[in-house]
């Protein structure tokens, strides 16, 4: 694998090799050394846990990271994306880590990259999360192996979500065995590559073993789109009462950053059903996973 630009491009089995791999560093007291390999993040768009976790996971294995200030960068001098991955490559950078807000960017950079270097796409405006589905699909596959027996649910706003269609992609190319889209129609995908699509959260959230909310992503709206927030949060937040229409032993996932209040309630993102830290935690590892693959 010498990118990680979208989950389309992995078969079954490499999917499955990434989980595991990141499982095994979990429980790892000691990793190995990647010592000659740099790694660049290039974060055009903010970003709390996948620019750290690709940082600690960088220094896991022993690589070399340079997280490279967008803001007191060349961009704001006019220097193209594309210019500055050129530049830090002929410094013997071998792995850029790329968030941008331009959809489909990281095929482009990979197009003109030297053959030894790798681009990871840390997010690509709608489009992909890659490694954040990997994440979360570790964070299931550890408690609840057996994916062609589950019922996931995406709840919230899946029209703006990247990470709502890596996961989708993902759980397609995984067999997961039911994947409902719970959204108002506003929020809603037209065509989703897997699951069905419902606006009704009741119905929706029946016997489902895992729920994976989502943030209101306003930032993606178009000027003409419009949310009642209040209204939303009325409809669509999950709560204690929700939750229990789920399976008693149901797991809530949530990618971050959280708005507490609108789409999750305090008591359900704290409590007991909840992985959302085990995710931010797995991050770092499915993240070693990914930098190591590139490099093979
Ligand atoms: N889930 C996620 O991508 O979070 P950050 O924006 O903080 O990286």
């Amino acid at each position: 694998m010498k990118n990680l630009l979208e989950i389309s491009q992995l078969s079954s089995n490499t999917a499955q090799q990434l989980i595991d791999r990141a499982l095994v560093f979990k429980q790892a007291t000691d990793y190995p050394a990647y010592k000659d390999y740099a790694v660049a993040n290039l974060f055009y768009e903010n970003s709390t846990r996948t620019r750290v976790s690709f940082e600690l996971a960088a220094k896991h294995l022993q690589m070399p990271v340079i997280n490279v200030d967008m803001q007191h960068s060349s961009e704001q001098k006019g220097e193209t994306v594309e210019d500055t991955v050129k530049t830090l490559s002929a410094m013997g950078i071998s792995t850029f880590v790329v968030r941008h807000a331009e959809e489909k960017i990281h095929q482009r950079l990979a197009n003109i990259l030297p053959p030894n270097a790798h681009i990871i796409n840390a997010g690509d405006g709608k489009n992909a999360h890659p490694s954040q589905s990997i994440l979360d699909m570790t964070t299931i596959y550890e408690k609840k192996p057996d994916l062609s027996k589950l019922k996931i649910v995406i709840l919230g706003d899946i029209l703006h979500s990247r990470v709502a269609g890596s996961f989708m992609a993902l759980s397609k190319i995984l067999g997961v065995g039911e994947l409902v889209l719970i959204a108002p129609d506003q929020l809603q995908v037209a065509n989703p590559i897997y699951g069905t699509k419902t606006n009704n959260i009741d119905s929706g959230l029946q016997d489902a073993d895992v729920v994976m909310c989502l943030r209101v992503q306003k930032e993606r709206f178009s000027q003409n789109e419009h949310l009642d927030l209040e209204k939303y949060r009325q409809k669509y937040m999950l709560t204690t009462d929700r939750l229990k229409i789920a399976k008693p032993n149901s797991l809530v996932l949530h990618p971050g950053p959280m708005n507490r209040g609108i789409e999750i309630d305090d008591a359900i993102a704290d409590g007991p059903q909840s992985l959302i830290y085990e995710q931010v935690k797995n991050g770092v590892f499915a993240r070693m996973a990914i930098l190591e693959a590139v490099l093979d």
